[in-house]
């Protein structure tokens, strides 16, 4: 499965946590990894590339540091603020934002837009 697909539902709005992240992988090597968040029934979603030297920001494939809303790079400690869209908040990207990916829920299942 190819997750850049609109037609193939990334994952479920119940596998990610409320409250929380979950990460995702590509299935191919030109697709992009993501980052998703979900508060109740809201899903967004971001690429996982921090836009301070554009590595993953992710300490292992798809586990994250995330508290109380903030994302953290786990590089060089860049803070994401999810609820102000991705704002870099702290850190040597400060007023830099993770790039957004439009997505879309229909029935309970989370697609690209
Ligand atoms: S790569 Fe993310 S803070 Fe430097």
């Amino acid at each position: 499965m190819d997750i850049t697909t609109p037609d193939i539902p990334l994952c479920r709005v119940a596998d990610i946590p409320d409250g929380g992240v979950l990460g995702l992988d590509p299935a191919t090597p030109h697709g992009e990894a993501l980052v998703l968040a979900r508060d109740g029934d809201r899903v967004r979603a971001w690429l996982n590339i921090c836009p301070h030297t554009g590595r993953r920001m992710d300490y292992a494939p798809n586990l994250f540091l995330f508290k109380s809303g903030l994302l953290t790079c786990a590089v060089h400690g860049a803070s994401f603020a999810l609820a102000e869209n991705g704002l870099c908040v702290q850190g040597p990207c400060r007023g830099d934002s993770l790039s957004s990916v439009p997505l879309r829920v229909e029935g309970g299942a989370v697609y690209r837009a």
